[in-house]
């Protein structure tokens, strides 16, 4: 990781350095922490953050959700993030922001430690790599299930979560494959450790419902728009193991992955090795994130833009 210049912490910009925690820090202990992960693209207007109200509104959602209180609001959130990306000089890079419970009393109980929030931003390239864009990735079937929403809800961001995504990810890394799929408790498919999944069947372009406990991606949800406003035939429909092997294409999606074709589950081959609906959409994906599609520029947040809430202040 190459660090930048500056990170927001609790409504400051402080050095890259001096961002720092005491070990003691209940989230560090618990999990007890929301985070986002965004990303600022070039376009030929300047960087511009794709889709920030909606990550800022998922964050604050999951902060909702586990009854945190938040010293800041949404729109000071979203100011920072812009305000950050301008004070470190960034074009293309991921934005990190994180909610956690800070330090003073040890014990499960959050609720008598301060909620601070801080905002890291650098260069990052694909998660699955630029390769793995190109040509596919090789995936394997977790042994680990999907978190159950019975036991933590997986529609928030929460870093206890991904002792979940982590486990599997190690799994499938050790075993020589690039990334896990995780299957719910009840056998559906969910999703990759980070990354929502699509598969495409006979030209239909299907995605796994909430009930399958994903995450509700930003990028699935650009995903399904795109696939709409292309005349792509799609539907929100769960779907088992044994549909993977027989898909004519399946690809991952998220803001760190962007459109990662697959191409073997578990040493079988997907389709005929060739992706052209994934294609088609990566490509648009990444036309919209670089401001290359009129009709896709209601999702940036050029960062050059002084303050897009009359009220920000961060
Ligand atoms: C578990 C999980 N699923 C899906 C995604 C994709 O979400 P998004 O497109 O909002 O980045 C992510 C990434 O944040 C994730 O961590």
């Amino acid at each position: 990781m190459q660090p930048t210049k500056k990170i927001w912490f609790d409504g400051k910009f402080v050095p890259w350095d001096d961002a720092q925690i005491h070990v003691l820090t209940h989230a560090l202990h618990y999990g007890y922490a929301i985070f986002e992960g965004i990303r600022t693209n070039s376009t030929p207007k300047g960087p511009a953050v794709f889709r920030l109200k909606e990550h800022v509104r998922r964050l604050m959602g999951g902060a909702r959700t586990y009854r945190m209180q938040v010293p800041y609001t949404e729109e000071q959130l979203v100011q920072a993030c812009l305000n950050l990306v301008n004070e470190n000089g960034l074009n293309d890079c991921y934005v990190r922001p994180i909610l956690f419970s800070s330090f003073g009393e040890m014990g499960v109980n959050p609720m008598k430690n301060k909620v601070v929030g801080a905002i890291a931003a650098w260069e990052w390239g694909s998660y699955l790599g630029d390769e793995g864009m190109e040509t596919g990735i090789r995936c394997t079937v977790s042994s680990w299930s999907r978190i159950d929403p019975r036991t933590l809800p997986p529609h928030a961001k929460c870093s206890a979560n991904y002792a979940n995504s982590i486990l599997a990810k190690m799994d499938a890394l050790s075993a020589g494959f690039d990334e896990a799929i995780l299957l719910t408790t009840d056998g559906l498919v969910a999703e990759g450790s980070g990354e929502n999944i699509f598969r495409v069947k006979d030209g239909v372009l299907t995605t796994p419902t909430r009930s399958a406990g994903v995450l509700e991606g930003i990028t699935r949800d650009s995903i399904i728009q795109i696939a709409k406003d292309n005349g792509i035939p799609f539907k929100e429909e769960d779907f088992v193991r044994e549909d993977m092997f027989t898909a004519d294409e399946l690809f991952l999606c998220g803001t760190a992955a962007n459109v990662t074709p697959i191409r073997e589950v578990d040493n079988r081959a997907i389709g005929n090795g060739k992706f052209p609906v994934t294609r088609k959409i990566q490509q648009t994906y990444l036309d919209a994130i670089h401001g290359k599609i009129e009709k896709y520029e209601r999702w940036l947040a050029y960062a050059s833009t002084p303050a897009i809430y009359s009220t920000g202040t961060a």
